[in-house]
């Protein structure tokens, strides 16, 4: 049975003040009981890490980032290396997300050389791909998605690989109110399901873990949720909110 995961990410939102409140009424809704077969990821600012790690040793999520330095250690100021992150017991990290993609230049290249710095330190890469709306309106949806999960992940080895959790976020949808129907989020999951049994085999691709991002909301959610190959999803904006986020995880 692949892992059903709902993940958090807030993005660059939240003061201190704003962040320990959300952890607050999130740990309480939490201790009221997830259905466990769900994993819980919040992935707060770095600067917020560690007062969000103090939340999650006190109750059932696990803490994620939003990004990591592509360069192992040393001379790179103002980044944050995988074993750093390692150190803090941080679990997982977004890597490729479209604004990274699109507002720091992040290439494919780049992005491959960040996965292979997260399962170097034990962190479970959440690989983004989506395509953009005019990609989608020229039918070539499927080969961008193709392209960005060949040219970042398909040097892994199979154990390497087995460590992947792919989120498919179609731009167009992300923070637009815009979602991607059921039907769409399952036609894709499906396809890089397909796509990746072909290069790493049936066993992979069956536990792999393929969570849709892309204005996900409590209203929402249970429709995409109860596609056969959508495990679960990547919420940003109704991530802030501790009630939403809640209904979200509940939407199984
Ligand atoms: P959104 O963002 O839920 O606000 O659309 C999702 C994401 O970017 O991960």
């Amino acid at each position: 049975m692949r892992k059903k995961i709902v993940a958090a990410n807030w993005k660059m939102n939240f003061t201190f003040q704003q962040a320990e409140n959300f952890l607050e009424e999130m740990s309480s809704k939490l201790d009221e009981g997830v259905s466990e077969d769900v994993e819980v990821v919040i992935c707060p600012p770095f600067l917020f890490v560690e007062l969000t790690l103090d939340f999650a040793n006190d109750s059932n999520f696990f803490v994620g980032v939003q990004n990591l330095s592509a360069f192992d250690k040393g001379a790179f100021t103002g980044e944050i290396s995988a074993s750093m992150l390692e150190s803090m017991g941080i679990d997982y990290c977004i890597i490729g997300h479209s604004e990274r993609r699109k507002f720091f230049n992040e290439s494919h290249s780049e992005l491959k050389e960040k996965v292979a710095q997260a399962l170097k330190s034990k962190i479970i890469p959440i690989f983004c791909c989506g395509e953009l709306f005019p990609e989608r309106q020229a039918g070539e949806q499927f080969s961008v998605v193709q392209k960005q999960i060949q040219e970042s992940l398909f040097d892994l080895s199979k154990h390497e690989f087995s460590r992947i959790v792919i989120a498919y976020e179609p731009v167009w949808a992300i923070g637009t109110g815009i979602t991607a129907t059921p039907e769409q989020a399952q036609e894709m999951h499906a396809f890089i399901r397909n796509f990746i049994n072909m290069k790493y085999g049936t066993e992979i691709s069956d536990n792999l873990s393929i969570l849709y991002g892309g204005s996900c909301t409590a209203q929402n959610a249970r429709g995409i949720f109860s596609q056969p190959d959508v495990d679960g999803g990547l919420i940003g904006g109704a991530s802030l909110k501790a009630d939403e986020f809640y209904q979200i995880i509940n939407s199984f």
